[in-house]
């Protein structure tokens, strides 16, 4: 082999080498990223002063609606998370702290992060903010 050719043959193999990284760079990415929180789109306004809203002047009372449980975490604060769990859509409610699955047991924190499986996609967490006794429910 004479001096070109081995320098062809180098600058070849280094380009497949290049190559080779960003295809697994890329590939890392793939796997590394993170789903989206689920849950539907939600701008709706709530009376906590009315039936059958009441049950959120209480702490560690919830109430769902249009797919969403709007939950008092405590006096004056409010949290809203999607109702269907990601894992095969059951209805969830709120418990203790989390949203709970009662279909395999799935479980999500109040910022919608799964604790226990099997589901391993986030639910979606709304805004909530109030004026007087209407609370507004968006995200
Ligand atoms: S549907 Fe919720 S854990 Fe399976």
């Amino acid at each position: 082999m004479d001096r070109k050719q081995f320098l062809r043959s180098t600058l070849f193999l280094g380009g497949l080498g290049l190559a080779s990284s960003a295809l697994l760079v890329e590939s890392c990415k793939k796997s590394s990223s993170t789903s989206s929180a689920q849950g539907p789109s939600a701008n709706f306004t709530l009376d906590i002063s009315q039936s059958p809203y009441t049950a959120l002047k209480t702490v560690g009372g919830s109430v769902a609606l249009n797919g969403v449980v709007v939950i008092c975490t405590a006096t004056n604060t409010y949290n809203a998370l999607a109702q269907a769990c990601t894992h095969q859509g059951c209805s969830m409610s709120y418990s203790s702290n989390q949203m709970v699955c009662p279909c395999h047991g799935g479980s999500f924190d109040m910022n919608g992060n799964v604790v226990s499986g099997p589901p391993s996609i986030p639910i979606k967490k709304y805004t909530v903010t109030k004026s007087g006794n209407i609370l507004t429910i968006s995200g």
